[in-house]
């Protein structure tokens, strides 16, 4: 699943690393409908309904296949594991957004007007249902405002004050997750948010992983997934965009690739 505003075209390149080890292997590159601004403008209530509907259309997929989002797809495919039930063998994303950006520079991505709108308006419904990014902006002078059922982040995080245990469950029947963030990110802020780290509340100082409720709560089960080494984090070094390009070939080869040889894990 491809980031925001691109075409499902700009994960050709990482696919083609996963034809070369594994001759044969089947390979879907989801598009958001036709249109990249769709990937901007529909909330992602429905971005994640339609990959859902994508996946249980297609007979290549019933069981145990291997799920992989970049960026804001990070957001998509796990959503649709929690949401969706969908049955998922190793769930991967990388340079994700997990516990949502707050910051300029995503921004710098988007038209001026849109940037407005979501710095000033972002947590009213109107803006949370028609512009996606504002589903993920997570303010930390604001998390009363943030923690709220229209937001799709603190949906899927489990942060609004009634859990959601589907979600959680779901999560715990994957084989293994794996996630990532770079180093050289220079979009997400922070970019730890790959790892579900993001800014304290009322500071700019990143969480830790024993100071966040994803953890300490275990919210949607990381804590219990890490203790029996089904979690599995890596810090990579490229631009975001380069994620899933030459740049990070190296990288990918190395520590991700082996989670599609789909050999389940002691
Ligand atoms: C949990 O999420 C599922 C899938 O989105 C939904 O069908 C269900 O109603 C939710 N349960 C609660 C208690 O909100
Ligand atoms: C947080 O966890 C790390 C690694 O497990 C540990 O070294 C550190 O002491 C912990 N910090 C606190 C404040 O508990």
């Amino acid at each position: 699943m491809h980031g925001i505003a691109a075409f499902a075209s700009d994960m050709n390149e990482l696919a083609s690393w996963l034809r070369a080890a594994f001759p044969g292997i089947y390979i879907v590159l989801i598009e958001i409908r036709n249109d990249f601004e769709d990937s901007i403008l529909w909330p992602f209530d429905k971005q994640v309904e339609h990959f859902c509907a994508t996946i249980r259309n297609d007979v290549h997929l019933e069981q145990d296949f291997n799920m992989l989002g970049f960026s804001q797809g990070s957001f998509i495919v796990r959503g649709a594991v929690e949401r969706c039930s969908l049955p998922v063998h190793n769930l991967i994303t990388l340079s994700g957004l997990h516990q949502g950006v707050f910051g300029i520079p995503y921004l710098l991505k988007l038209p001026a007007r849109l940037r407005e709108w979501i710095s000033k308006y972002t947590y009213e419904e109107l803006i949370q249902d028609h512009i996606s990014t504002a589903n993920y902006w997570r303010d930390s002078a604001q998390f009363n405002k943030c923690i709220s059922q229209f937001h799709f982040l603190s949906d899927i995080n489990n942060e609004c004050i009634k859990l959601n245990e589907t979600y959680r469950s779901n999560m715990l029947k994957v084989n293994g997750f794996v996630t990532t963030y770079s180093k050289l990110d220079e979009v997400i802020t922070p970019r730890e948010s790959g790892w579900f780290l993001g800014y304290a509340e009322h500071s700019l100082d990143i969480e830790t992983w024993n100071t966040s409720r994803q953890f300490t709560e275990d919210l949607i089960g990381i804590r219990t997934l890490w203790k029996p080494g089904k979690l599995f984090i890596f810090i990579s070094h490229t631009r975001h965009q380069d994620t899933p390009h030459a740049p990070n070939r190296d990288f990918f080869l190395k520590n991700i690739l082996q989670f599609f040889n789909h050999i389940p894990f002691q």
